[in-house]
C-alpha cells in the first residue's frame, strides 16, 4: 500500500502522542509538505524515515505544526472586555479564581491575564495554570523575555509596570511570572481539571477539525464550574453555544449555565 498523509498521522501518532487526523487536514498538508520540501524530501515516507533517525528535524516538524504565533493583549479590544465586564462579576460571586490559559504558546497570554488580575486582586492572590502541547514554546514562556513586536498592544502604564528593558528585548517582571505555571498538555488527549472560573483557549481551535472541537467545547464545559467563563479568539465564534451548556456573555464570552 503506498505510504501517505494517513499512513504519516499514525506513525506520528504513535511515535508523539499527537493525533494529526484530529487537526484540518489541507492546512496542515501544506504546512507539512512545505517544510520536507524545504528539506529536501520529496514525499511522506521519506520524511517520516528521516524524523525517526534526526531528533533535530522531529524538533522542526514539532515547530511547524504547532503555530505559535502571538503576543500580549491580543486583540486588545477583547481584553477591555474581560477587564471591564467580566472579571468584576467573576469576582463578586468568587475572590479565589481558578483560571487557566490553554493552547498558552509562548506565555504572552497568561501573563496578560495576571496583568488584568492586577487591576483587581493583590498580586500574591491570583494563580494562573498555563498548558501547551510544545515543550519548546513552554521553555521560551517560563523564561519570560520578548522581542518589541510582541508587546504592541500592551498600554504604556503596564509596559513601565511589568517589563525591563534590555536591548530590544524585554522581560516580564518576577512578581508577574511567579503568578503563572506552565505545564505540557495536549487539548486532544490529556484530563482537564474541573471547577474553573474563567478558561482562556484563543487562536488553537481554528486548527482542529470539526469533531474535535466539539469534542473539545464539551469538555471545556464540563471543567468549568456555573456561571464560570470561556473566553476565545476573534475568529473563534461558537456556533450553538447552548449545546455545549454554554450562554454568550459577550462577543466572544461564553458562560456556563
Ligand atoms: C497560535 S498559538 C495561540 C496562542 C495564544 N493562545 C494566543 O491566542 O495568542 C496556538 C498554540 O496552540 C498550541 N497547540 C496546538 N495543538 C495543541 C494541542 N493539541 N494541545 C495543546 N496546545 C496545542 C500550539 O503549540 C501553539 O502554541
Amino acid at each position: 500500500m503506498a505510504y501517505d498523509y494517513g499512513q504519516f498521522t499514525k506513525d506520528i501518532h504513535k511515535k508523539t502522542g499527537i493525533n494529526l487526523f484530529l487537526y484540518k487536514e489541507a492546512q496542515m498538508k501544506r504546512r507539512l509538505t512545505s517544510l520536507y520540501e524545504k528539506k529536501g524530501y520529496s514525499n511522506f515516507r521519506d520524511f517520516y524515515t528521516a524524523i525517526e533517525k534526526d531528533r533535530q528535524l522531529l524538533n522542526e516538524f514539532l515547530d511547524r505544526m504547532t503555530i505559535n504565533v502571538t503576543e500580549f493583549y491580543r486583540n486588545e479590544k477583547r481584553w477591555a472586555v474581560l477587564n471591564e465586564k467580566i472579571i468584576p462579576r467573576l469576582l463578586n460571586q468568587n475572590k479565589n479564581l481558578k483560571i487557566w490559559s490553554a493552547a498558552c504558546s509562548t506565555g504572552e497570554e497568561p501573563y496578560t491575564i495576571a496583568m488584568i488580575l492586577s487591576n483587581y486582586l493583590p498580586l500574591s492572590e491570583i494563580s494562573i495554570k498555563a498548558t501547551d502541547i510544545d515543550d519548546n514554546a513552554i521553555a521560551k514562556a517560563k523564561l519570560g523575555v520578548y522581542p518589541e513586536r510582541s508587546l504592541n498592544e500592551v498600554p504604556e502604564a503596564i509596559k513601565k509596570k511589568y517589563f525591563s528593558q534590555d536591548g530590544n528585548f524585554y522581560a516580564v517582571s518576577p512578581e508577574i511570572k511567579n503568578r503563572v505555571t506552565f505545564k505540557k498538555q495536549n487539548l486532544l488527549a490529556d484530563h482537564y481539571d474541573p471547577n474553573h472560573d474563567l478558561i482562556v483557549c484563543r487562536n488553537v481551535m481554528i486548527y482542529f477539525t470539526e469533531q474535535a472541537k466539539e469534542e473539545i467545547y464539551h469538555k471545556f464545559s464540563e471543567a468549568l464550574r456555573p456561571g464560570g467563563v470561556l473566553f476565545v479568539g476573534s475568529t473563534e465564534q461558537i456556533f450553538n453555544p447552548a449545546k455545549y451548556g454554554l450562554e454568550t456573555e459577550d462577543t466572544f464570552f461564553y458562560r456556563k449555565k
